[in-house]
């Protein structure tokens, strides 16, 4: 990484914007200013499943590949106030809303039934089923809301763009297909390819399209538009061969979720298929084709999505 760019720093000025966006938008006023007031119980079950907890790298990645294509150095601080800079903001929170509904489904008794997220009770264990599928669409919802303000705030095309791009990675070719397709591999043995593509839909495809909104609130080149769309691609299958290791090797009070899950739930994993040191090497090696990526994009600032990308392939979380 560049001397003197300070990762930790910027994450923070980066994580306080987006954890006070979160609670401003997420929540009974918000709604109110929307037309009306949202059921107090649904709105409790919304913040409990998006705030306090969650590493937020998705919205990270969205402030990342923004600074990327913005500027030819910027320190690390928060962006001056502009449209483009506003619908960052609002990307960021936006993918992270369906990560957080992605989250409370996933964790229901219909999918993988479990009782621990985020380091406390699931949402369903929590408020009930009904309530936490509920959760989740309104969720799903608010993400949406939040991506199409006034003209006047963020420009119609700019929404439409960033509305495609979520829509695709959380829809039936995205999140939801990949979830689908994991549901249906229980206590099957997948190639592969089959596997790759698994996790390229269910977690890949999000990751990548952070980068992507991030990107699609600048303005980049086509060739800096496909490194991007490479990088994203890179980590976010990389996340999730990570995912795969870590429920092996780390704790249940680490993660903030059940360890062991997979192999007790029949779950092919990158681990259950190659082992453990080749899932590893696998993750390197996909590190080293997202830092390819960037070295290809000709921007010239990347240090974040750099820093980034060890954090997905390092992280002990
Ligand atoms: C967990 O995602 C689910 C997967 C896609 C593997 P994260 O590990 O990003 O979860 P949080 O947001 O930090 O809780
Ligand atoms: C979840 O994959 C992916 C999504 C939520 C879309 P996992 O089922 O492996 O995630 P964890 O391990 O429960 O966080
Ligand atoms: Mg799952
Ligand atoms: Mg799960
Ligand atoms: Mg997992």
């Amino acid at each position: 990484m560049t001397d003197n760019f300070d990762l930790n720093h910027w994450c923070d000025l980066h994580l306080a914007r987006v954890e006070q966006a979160l609670d401003n938008w997420v929540s009974v006023d918000a709604s109110v200013d929307q037309g009306h007031a949202a059921p107090a119980e649904l709105m409790q079950a919304m913040r409990y499943a998006v705030l306090d907890g969650g590493k937020r790298l998705r919205p990270l990645l969205v402030f990342a590949a923004f600074e990327a294509v913005s500027s030819a150095s910027t320190p690390a601080r928060v962006p001056a106030a502009t449209d483009a800079a506003e619908a960052a903001l609002r990307a960021a929170c936006a993918v992270e809303l369906i990560h957080a509904y992605s989250l409370v489904h996933d964790d229901m008794p219909c999918m993988d039934n479990d009782v621990l997220r985020r380091g406390k009770p699931t949402v369903h264990v929590q408020f009930g089923s009904a309530s936490a599928l509920l959760a989740g669409d309104a969720l799903q919802a608010l993400a949406f809301e939040l991506l199409t303000p006034d003209a006047s705030v963020v420009p119609e095309g700019r929404q439409a763009r960033l509305c495609r791009l979520l829509a695709r990675a959380a829809g039936c070719s995205g999140m939801a297909g990949g979830q689908a397709i994991d549901l249906a591999s229980v206590g099957r043995v997948l190639t592969e390819e089959q596997l790759r593509q698994m996790h390229q839909l269910k977690t890949g495809a999000l990751l990548q399209a952070s980068v992507m909104m991030g990107a699609a609130c600048g303005d980049a080149s086509a060739q800096a538009g496909q490194a991007l769309q490479a990088y994203g691609a890179a980590i976010g299958l990389a996340f999730q061969v990570v995912d795969d290791i870590l429920d092996v090797t780390a704790d249940s009070a680490t993660l903030g979720k059940t360890a062991g899950k997979d192999q007790a739930q029949e779950k092919p994993t990158y681990v259950s298929l190659m082992g453990l040191e080749s899932a590893r090497r696998y993750a390197q090696t996909l590190y080293d084709q997202a830092m390819a990526a960037l070295a290809f994009s000709g921007l010239p600032n990347t240090r974040a999505l750099q820093g980034l990308a060890s954090l997905v392939v390092q992280r002990s979380n």
